[in-house]
């Protein structure tokens, strides 16, 4: 049965990000949120976006009024019920996630698949929370989802091919580049991100070079869009950190581990942008000031 209509369930910077894009690409798309409040947050940070696409003429009104008339939004699971792909981007935390899909696996049609956004969580280890794991997947998207171009689309020991091959074909008619990852830990991007950000503070730890001046080399140097320390701000600290015990439980390798600034900014509440305080001060959000260690 091919896709028709999408379900997410949270609709936070990622779920909110993934709902949009399910929407604009024609999906008829439900956000599940816990309260009315973060239901009507979500969306209307989505109808924000929106509407900066028709400033500056990305987009028309009239298909901006489609986009946000496919969008609905609920505060009830059973709101999900007839979703053909349900996309789930709650908080990283693996009794939640096993909790929500136990539920949805026994009110969903046995069609539904179901597609985890964890950035590092084996899939397989939710999916075993339903008895459909051969219709589970990853759909890992990478933020600001509705500019990034990627989706790993990830493949566990149980997934289905004729599923996988459904959900990959999916991923691009989301306007994705879908890319095809096994469930190892942090699938291939934060595979190679995750160390490379741990380095960058290992780096400021050992005196290397500064906030601005790590920065400053890695986008001059190698062109990349920010330095590693603004997108560990960009990410969160509290995220980084997470995934980085996940994987260091996978793989039990130092390049995996967190650094101690890392874990000690976390304790702090320094999470990054969201917090105010990470690697910069964002009192002037527009010009963030380097912390000094
Ligand atoms: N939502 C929607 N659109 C946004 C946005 C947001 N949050 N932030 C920026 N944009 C849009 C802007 O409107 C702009 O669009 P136009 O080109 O059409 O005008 C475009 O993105 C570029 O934005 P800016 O000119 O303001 O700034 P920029 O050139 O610095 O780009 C950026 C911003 C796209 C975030 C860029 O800095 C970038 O690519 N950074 C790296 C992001 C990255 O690596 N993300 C992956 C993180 S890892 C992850 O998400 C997964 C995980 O598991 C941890």
């Amino acid at each position: 049965m091919a896709i028709q209509k999408v379900g997410v369930v949270g609709c936070g910077l990622m779920g909110s990000g993934i709902a949009q894009v399910s929407a604009q690409a024609g999906f008829p798309t439900m956000v599940r949120e816990v309260s009315a409040e973060l239901v009507e947050k979500g969306l209307k940070g989505i109808e924000k976006n929106l509407a900066r696409l028709v400033e500056k003429g990305t987009t028309t009104d009239a298909a901006r009024n489609e986009t946000r008339s496919r969008l609905k939004g609920t505060t009830s699971i059973d709101g999900l019920k007839d979703c053909d792909v349900i996309i789930e981007a709650i908080i990283e935390q693996v009794p939640m996630k096993r909790e929500l899909f136990g539920a949805l696996d026994k009110l969903c049609p046995p069609h539904t698949i179901f597609a985890s956004n964890t950035s590092s969580i084996p899939i397989i280890e939710i999916a075993a929370s339903t008895k459909r794991p051969q219709r589970f997947v990853g759909l890992h998207f990478f933020n600001p989802v509705p500019v990034m171009k990627l989706v790993e689309v990830v493949k566990t020991i149980a997934t289905d091919p004729a599923v996988y091959e459904e959900i990959f074909e999916f991923g691009g008619r989301l306007g994705k580049t879908p890319v095809r990852a096994n469930d190892g830990g942090g699938f291939i991007v934060n595979r190679l991100l995750v160390p490379y950000l741990l380095d960058a503070i290992r780096a400021l730890e050992e005196g290397v070079g500064s906030v601005v001046d790590i920065d400053t080399s890695m986008k001059l140097g190698c062109g990349h869009p920010m330095g590693p320390l603004t997108l560990l701000d960009f990410v969160g600290l509290e995220t980084t950190y997470y995934i980085s015990q996940i994987m260091f439980d996978e793989f039990k390798e130092k390049r995996f581990a967190a650094p101690p600034l890392l874990k000690r900014m976390v304790l702090a509440g320094w999470h990054g942008r969201k917090t105010g305080r990470g690697f910069y001060d964002y009192a002037d959000p527009a010009n963030p000031k380097p912390m000094q260690f």
